[in-house]
Order: C-alpha cells, then structure tokens, then sequence
C-alpha cells in the first residue's frame, strides 16, 4: 500500500466509527422514563396529528415540540412546547412526570379546555409557565407559588376566573406576569405591592378587576403595568414617579379618579394610556422634560392648559381630546 490509500482507509475507518458512536449515542439519548411520560401525554391528548413524530421507536429527543437537555442532566427533557395546533383535550397532568422540566407551553392551540392541573407542582426546576390562548377554565392557583424558579408566567387569553392568588408574590424571580384576557374578578392582593423579585412586567388587562389599587403597588419601580379595561377605581398615582424607571403604563378603560396634576415621569417613561377614566387636574409642565413616544388622556375630565414642550404638541388632538376643559395646542387655543 502506498502512502496515500493508507491515509485515506484510515480516515475512513475514523469516519466509520465516528458515524457508529453517534448512532449508538442518538439511540441512547431519550430517558426511558420520559419517553414513556411522553406517549401518555400523547395518548391523553388524543393522539393528534401535531404530534405524529412522537413515534416509541425514535429517539424522543429528536421529536417535535421538545427539547433535551445536555450531558450534564442526561438529556433530560428540559422543554415541551405545543403551538399552533388542532388538538382537544385537557392540559395532562402526565407534565408533572417531567422532572426536569424548565419550560412548559401550550399556546393557542384550539380545543384545549378544563383547568391547570396540580401535578405541575412536581417541576422544580419550571422557569417558564405559558399556557396561553387556550380555552382553560377555573382559578389562577394558588399552588403556582410553589414553582420557586417560575420566573415567567403567562396565563392571558383564557377563561380563568376567581381572584388573583396572593401568594403569587413569594415566588423569588418572578419577573414577567401575564394574566390578561382572561375573567378575573376581585381586587390587586396588597402582597403584589411586595413581590419579592420585583416583577419588571404585570400584565392583567382584559379582566373584571375591581376596587383601588393598594398603595403597597407604589414600592416597586415596574418595568411595565398593563391594567386597561378592568373596573378599578380610586388612586393610580402611586404608580408613578420622577425616579422610577418604569417605561409604560395602561391603565385606559378603568374608573381611576385621581389629580393628574402632581405625578411625574421619569425621562425614559415613553409610553402612557389613561384613556376613559374619571381624572382631573391638569397636564404637569413636568411632562416636557420628558420624550413620551405614546399618551392618551382622552375622555377624562381634565382642565387647563397643556404645557408647551417636550412631545406635548407632537401628538394629535385625539390625544387629549373629550376632557373637561384642556385647551392649548394642540387643541383650541385657551381663552
Ligand atoms: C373539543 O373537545 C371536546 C372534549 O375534549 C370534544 O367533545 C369536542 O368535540 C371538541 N371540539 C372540537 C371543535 O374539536
Ligand atoms: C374557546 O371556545 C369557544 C367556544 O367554545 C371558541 O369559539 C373559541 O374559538 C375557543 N378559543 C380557543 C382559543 O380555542
Ligand atoms: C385615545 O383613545 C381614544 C379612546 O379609545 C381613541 O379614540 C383615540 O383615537 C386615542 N388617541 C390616540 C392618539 O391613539
């Protein structure tokens, strides 16, 4: 043999045995256990077409809608994610027999109804919880604070009903809420005033809410608040402040009756809808330091002049009109 048929036999055996290794290590990967959690969880959703890659005799780690961990948790399942699909059935209480488990979703998927099922409670390791544009029914439940590494909730455009489980607030990282679109009555629990990972986003627009807003709300500096078109009354003021760093704010279609006079925005606060409330005051001259990208104040029962600067003027009169007396550009000039 000469030089060159030698290296090439050798690389080929190299390859060979490369190819062998991964066959044998692709065959390995799935964990028994969770392959066999996943065909129940497969059966009691009816077996549907989205999941026809869900067959025993493949590697579950290469199935659709899931993702395996690395090496260092075995090629655990770490994430199961249903989107976009025609299945009918209920949420399988099998997903608490994921143990690694980081990332749960089902969304907007079209018959999936009944309610969130306990078992979810085994997933210690849960970082994201995203049952979302599904039919589910029953309460938000008060066993979600036992998920101590949830730091992504979204619950939105369901038929959830009950009040706001207070204990939601001990969960350490929380930072993202989503529970809008749904019909949750009942007031914000004062605990969400001390969450104990300060929540960047709560999303609960969409809902019944009622009552005020516990004053409590006015220690944490949110990153977003979303609470249009609930039935809140009273005090939104807290909420806002020169020194925090919160960036948006809905609060339309509520009955908030508050003096708009005195709050201030922080200089990156961009986007601001107050529209359909029962606020009076005026516009705080405070605003023109300001870069607002969004506002509304309109159908409120606001007075005075609005100040001239910042991005006050940018905005069309649709901004600020059906108040009690605003005037100055752009509206009418005041008289
Ligand atoms: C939705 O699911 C229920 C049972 O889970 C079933 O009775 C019903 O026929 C399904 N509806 C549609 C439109 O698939
Ligand atoms: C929920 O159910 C209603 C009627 O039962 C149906 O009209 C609607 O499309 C369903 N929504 C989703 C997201 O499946
Ligand atoms: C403010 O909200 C009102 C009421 O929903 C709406 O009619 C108006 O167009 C909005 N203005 C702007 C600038 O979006």
């Amino acid at each position: 043999m000469d030089h060159k048929t030698e290296t090439t036999l050798l690389f080929s055996f190299l390859f060979f045995i490369t190819y062998l290794i991964t066959i044998v290590s692709a065959k390995d990967l799935c964990n028994k256990n969770d392959k066999n959690t996943l065909l129940k969880i497969k059966k009691s959703l009816n077996n549907p077409y989205h999941l026809a890659s869900w067959d025993s005799k493949s590697d579950c780690c290469s199935w659709y809608s899931l993702e395996c961990g690395d090496a260092t948790v075995n090629y655990r399942v770490i994430s199961l994610t249903i989107f976009s699909g025609q299945i009918s059935g209920q949420i399988p209480p099998e997903v608490g027999d994921l143990p690694y488990l980081q990332n749960l979703m089902f969304h907007k998927i079209t018959n999936i109804t009944g309610q969130i099922p306990s078992t979810i409670t085994k997933l210690k390791y849960l970082r994201s919880l995203r049952l979302s544009w599904l039919n589910l029914t029953g309460p938000v439940p008060e066993f979600l604070s036992h998920l101590m590494n949830l730091d992504n909730l979204d619950l939105s455009f369901n038929q959830l009903s009950g009040s706001l489980p207070s204990s939601l607030s001990l969960l350490p990282k929380l930072s993202y809420v989503d529970l809008s679109r749904n019909k949750l009555t009942g007031t914000i629990p004062e605990s969400f005033g001390s969450f104990l990972a300060e929540p960047p986003y709560l999303l609960l627009s969409h809902n019944q809410l009622s009552g005020s807003i516990p004053k409590s709300l006015g220690n944490i500096d949110f990153n977003h608040i979303d609470f249009s078109r609930n039935k809140l009354t009273g005090d939104a003021s807290m909420l806002f402040g020169a020194k925090k760093t919160t960036f948006s704010i809905d609060l339309s279609r509520n009955m908030f009756q508050f003096d708009l006079s005195r709050v201030e925005l922080h200089e990156s606060f961009a986007v601001l809808d107050l529209n359909h409330n029962k606020i009076t005051g005026s516009i705080p001259v405070q605003w023109t330091k300001n870069s607002l990208q969004i506002l509304n104040v309109s159908y409120n029962r606001l007075c005075g002049r609005i100040p001239t600067g910042g991005s006050l003027q940018r905005f069309g009169s649709y901004t600020y009109f059906h108040n009690k007396c605003l005037c100055g550009a752009p509206l009418d000039s005041c008289k």
